[in-house]
């Protein structure tokens, strides 16, 4: 692992579209990890972007009739601005049409070029010349043909350049196995390793200008453009600064320090992208390029978001629009529901109902009301002053929820460490339920009009103190997934944000809040989402 810094990257998304639920999962997830590290007192570089070159973005461009870098840079406008409005927090944006970007392909491409590890080949065979690709028996109907949705089939000899990837078949295999680390979740190693086992045919890295010229010239032919995969999977390496300076010239703007990101401690990818881009190719590019075993980076793969079990898909119009969502229900609703609702690495199904039932339970219902009444009472109750409450803070009913809040952190913990903030955002819902049945069971309420009884107001100290408490340490836990949210919690609760680079943790143990502690007035934070009746 990278010794200073905390590097994570996302898969940069295709711009030959708009964004959409999956994409923004998958940068959320990121940046609550990101976030999660620094919460921890820890540095952390997240790198982002889009992947603007190949035939897709081209045949998309050509049938708005703009060109392909102007259709670029309106889709990836629409991915930039969701990315803000989602509050993700990206270090590093990685453009693949960026010139900093091109100049590292461009010597990836020529260092293994001169190393043997790129040669010239040609290759016949059928060749849809509507979709401009070859076809393979895979693409054969149940007929044994070439349906009419190909267009026009012919049979077609070119010549193209070819990635020696054959040559490292039996180094990937030996690292899968001696590195269980490399794929989280582990059961999807096995996919790849059985992928690796059956590489048969070396890598096809180039097109011809001719049919296809929207990508990044071959440095030693020009006639040629290089494989999408092979300029896209490059990215996280060069906006690591790989190779800055390599011939006399230093990125301008400037890039990061290559050894103080690399390698990534986690790369997040979707599921659909594993094999063979992220198992078989990446790994296989870096250990051709000179990179150690101990360079390769690990992957995170996640699951993918259908909707009433189907795959999304312009055609059927199931694309869930997660800009449209987050307008309707805010951006905290729409990110507490994607990293609720989905364990890392599962698939999950999206529905709209289902966003509104968990906010309403979880955050209107649990947090928003547990923070609201118990701001409300101590306001009531004791001008918004805590007090600890003498003998009264040992009794058992507060220390059920104070081991309910230590066991909710240091599970909190180990799943944050595990990337899995599902679990987290579970095991910090211990507390608020905790403190929730605390307001049901001790009833403050009644505890207040027992004006001449001492040891009733001293129990509703400790009470009042303890749901403080309770939120005081929740408002610091979910800061990774909630940040505006969080910071409104603070305002609410009379507290200023923990220093930048300090470590929160120690900060969760029970007792931090002084005696005569002020709170502030009640604001609701997350009113309930009113459904209207059909
Ligand atoms: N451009 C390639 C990735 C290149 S990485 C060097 C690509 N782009 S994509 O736009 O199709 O997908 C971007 C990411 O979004 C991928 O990780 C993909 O798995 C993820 N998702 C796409 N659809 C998804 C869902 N429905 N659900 C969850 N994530 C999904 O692949």
């Amino acid at each position: 692992m990278s010794a200073q810094t905390f590097y994570l990257t996302t898969a940069i998304d295709y711009t030959n579209g708009a964004p959409h639920i999956g994409h923004a999962y998958e940068k959320v997830l990121a940046d609550t990890l990101v976030r999660y590290q620094r919460l921890r007192g820890r540095s952390a570089y997240l790198l982002t972007g889009v992947d603007q070159h190949g035939q897709k973005v081209q045949q998309s461009a050509a049938k708005v009739g703009q060109t392909p870098r102007a259709f670029a840079e309106e889709k990836t406008a629409l991915f930039v601005a969701l990315y803000r409005k989602l509050g993700v927090s990206h270090d590093g944006w990685a453009a693949t049409t960026d010139p900093r970007h091109v100049r590292a392909v461009q010597v990836a491409l020529q260092r293994l070029f001169d190393a043997g590890q790129i040669y010239k080949g040609a290759y016949e065979g059928f060749y849809s010349v509507r979709q401009e690709q070859f076809l393979t028996d895979k693409e054969r109907n149940a007929e044994g043909e070439f349906g009419p949705e190909w267009g026009e089939v012919v049979q077609l000899r070119e010549e193209n350049y070819y990635f020696k990837l054959r040559e490292h078949r039996d180094w990937l295999i030996e690292y899968i196995s001696a590195n269980p680390g490399f794929i989280t979740p582990p059961y999807r190693a096995a996919d790849v390793l059985h992928a690796a086992q059956k590489i048969s045919e070396d890598l096809c890295i180039s097109r011809p200008k001719t049919r296809l010229d929207w990508g990044i010239e071959l440095p030693f032919d020009r006639d040629y453009v290089t494989f999408v995969w092979f300029d896209a999977l490059m990215n996280y390496v060069t906006f690591a600064g790989w190779a800055d300076g390599a011939d006399g010239v230093k990125a301008e703007p400037a890039l990061p320090e290559f050894e103080r990101l690399w390698p990534a401690d986690a790369q997040i990818i979707g599921k659909d992208i594993l094999v063979p881009a992220h198992g078989i190719y990446w790994p296989i590019m870096l250990h051709a390029l000179g990179f150690s075993d101990a360079q390769i980076p690990r992957l995170l793969v996640h699951g993918w978001w259908n909707v009433k079990g189907e795959k999304m898909s312009k055609s059927l119009g199931n694309v869930i629009d997660p800009d449209v969502l987050s307008t309707t229900y805010g951006v905290g609703a729409l990110r507490y529901f994607l990293m609720r609702d989905i364990a890392t690495g599962a698939d999950a199904d999206f529905s709209e109902e289902r966003l509104i039932s968990r906010f309403n339970a979880d955050l209107a219902n649990g947090l928003g009301n547990l923070l609201n009444r118990a701001l409300n009472m101590a306001l009531r109750y004791r001008g918004s002053v805590l007090s600890r409450g003498g003998p009264a803070a040992e009794a058992e009913e507060i220390r059920l929820v104070r081991d309910a809040a230590l066991t909710a952190v240091d599970r909190y913990q180990e799943a944050m460490e595990a990337k899995l903030p599902h679990a987290a955002l579970e095991a910090l819902w211990g507390i608020v339920n905790a403190a929730n049945g605390l307001v049901e069971s001790a009833a403050p309420f009644k505890l207040a009009k027992l004006t001449d009884d001492a040891a009733a107001q001293q129990r509703l100290d400790a009470v009042l103190y303890a749901l403080a408490e309770c939120l005081r340490i929740v408002s610091l836990l979910i800061e990774p997934v909630l940040p505006t949210e969080a910071a409104g919690m603070r305002a609410q609760l009379g507290l200023s944000a923990p220093a930048p680079g300090e470590d929160v943790l120690p900060l969760c143990e029970w007792g931090g809040l002084p005696e005569g502690h002020k709170l502030n007035a009640p604001v609701p934070l997350f009113p309930r989402i009113e459904v209207p009746k059909a």
